[in-house]
């Protein structure tokens, strides 16, 4: 039988991995649908059509694993929701999905508002400063998680421990994923060592303080507590210490550099459009006053959640989703072999002309008249879709709506890196970080 395939990408596989996002945008316009190419015997199809991403992560998600690049995140983050497959992920995903229900995220609310006012403290004595905003994104989000996660008294040495450790991890990751050959672990590489060294540092703290809780159990609220007491609503089970720390490893992985790279991304975007940005100004005094942003009144800010969303379209932190087929199937009337992988080309989706006017352009308002909801989830998908849609994502939004309102009232700042490029890792980060200048932080 003939093998029937998309129009085959012109150009050399080494130029994927040489320019990523460049391909990613070139794949579209040769097909606004799908196309492949080869390396050696492996077929790599870049699926940009919302009908074949649909089916691809919804409608037969089954026979679509995650590929290469997620098994060599199980060194790291061990047996979590991101990593596992089948029965197992589903019966995790059953456990853990209660935990990040919107309306449990009051108090994530309320954290992130803190912590949001902590560091805007610390910036009102560095006015006239020049500051990285993304690594300071990183601080104050590493700050927000690990309170949500092991409640508000967790003490500041762990979170500076934690944050140096994900960094640390996350690079080393990125490498591994990047490196035409993976060398094993067990080889005395530098980089080994030190993957080993982290991976240590994280266990010692994960476990400790699993094993703390199990010893002293608190009422709180935290995630740490809702995962602890979370059961299999068939088998009545729990998770052990092992399951748990891998959970804790991977929500902290999985969560960490995608929102700090969205909100950098966001500031940039909102900054290179100054008109942008005083529209988020003028709707934070509309809605907010002088109140604190929190869980109801974010919620009714149309426009900061539409800007968070546009940003997040020509930037999407996670830029691709890789799949590999495991059995013969058709897409979108075209085969597919056992083995061959998919690349969810989420960044050339959210640029496609056929579906985006302008696309290069940032146009919050665009979202007024684009409701995230049908099949229109498969055009515009920063979390993916289907199944295994990003569990974190009411917590990323939540988190985001009130750090930018929180910005925007008290901060005034310009960028000193007026030309930031994407450089696509794990996730799509601005290289060197967006800079700016602290001009005036008024409390
Ligand atoms: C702007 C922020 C974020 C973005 C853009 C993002 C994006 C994504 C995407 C695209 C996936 C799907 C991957 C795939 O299908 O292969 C995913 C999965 C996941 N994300 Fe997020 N994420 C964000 C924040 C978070 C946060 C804050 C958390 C946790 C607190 C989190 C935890 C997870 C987990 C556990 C999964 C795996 C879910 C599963 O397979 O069942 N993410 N994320």
């Amino acid at each position: 039988m003939p093998f029937n395939a998309p129009t085959r990408y012109p150009e050399s596989p080494r130029l994927f991995l040489k320019s990523p996002l460049g391909t990613a945008l070139a794949a579209v316009e040769q097909d606004p649908d799908m196309t492949y190419f080869r390396i050696l015997n492996r077929y790599v199809y870049i699926v940009h059509s919302p009908q074949a991403i649909k089916y691809i992560l919804q409608e037969n998600y089954k026979n679509y694993h995650k590929g290469r690049g997620y098994e060599l995140l199980t060194y790291f983050l061990g047996k979590g929701l991101l990593t596992i497959e089948g029965e197992a992920w589903h019966r995790q995903r059953r456990l853990i999905q209660p935990a990040f229900h919107r309306e449990k995220l009051q108090s994530l609310a309320q954290v992130t508002a803190n912590c949001t006012m902590n560091l805007l403290r610390e910036w009102q004595k560095r006015e006239g400063e020049t500051i990285n905003f993304t690594q300071e994104m990183g601080r104050l989000t590493i700050d927000i998680v690990s309170r949500v996660l092991f409640g508000t008294q967790v003490a500041p040495d762990i979170v500076q421990s934690v944050w140096h450790s994900v960094n640390i991890l996350n690079g080393l990751a990125a490498n591994r994923l990047r490196s035409p050959i993976i060398w094993p672990f067990w080889l005395p590489l530098i980089s080994n060592f030190k993957a080993k060294w982290y991976i240590e540092k994280m266990n010692k703290i994960m476990y400790g303080l699993i094993r703390d809780r199990r010893q002293n159990p608190t009422d709180g609220h935290d995630l740490l507590n809702m995962l602890l007491e979370a059961r299999d609503e068939e088998t009545g089970e729990g998770m052990n210490d092992r399951q748990l720390r891998d959970e804790l490893m991977t929500i902290f992985v999985a969560g960490h550099e995608t929102t700090v790279n969205a909100l950098s991304w966001i500031w940039y975007c909102l900054k290179k459009n100054p008109d942008t940005e005083q529209r988020l100004r003028a709707e934070n005094d509309t809605i907010l006053g002088t109140q604190m942003p929190n869980f109801d009144n974010v919620s009714r800010m149309a426009y900061n959640t539409n800007v968070i969303n546009e940003g997040m379209r020509l930037y999407p932190p996670a830029m691709f989703v890789g799949r590999k087929a495991m059995a013969a199937d058709q897409i979108c009337g075209y085969d597919i072999r056992p083995g061959h992988t998919i690349v969810v080309n989420i960044y050339g989706a959210h640029r496609n002309p056929k579906y985006w006017d302008k696309p290069n352009d940032f146009m919050p308002e665009r979202f007024d008249s684009f409701a995230i909801k049908g099949d229109n989830r498969f055009v515009f998908l920063p979390f993916g879709g289907g199944p295994r849609i990003c569990i974190g994502n009411n917590f990323a939004m939540l988190e985001m709506q009130i750090i930018n309102a929180l910005l925007a009232r008290h901060v005034q700042f310009d960028l000193v890196s007026q030309h930031v490029v994407p450089d696509p890792q794990i996730t799509l980060k601005p290289v060197g970080g967006v800079v700016v200048k602290l001009n005036q932080v008024t409390l």
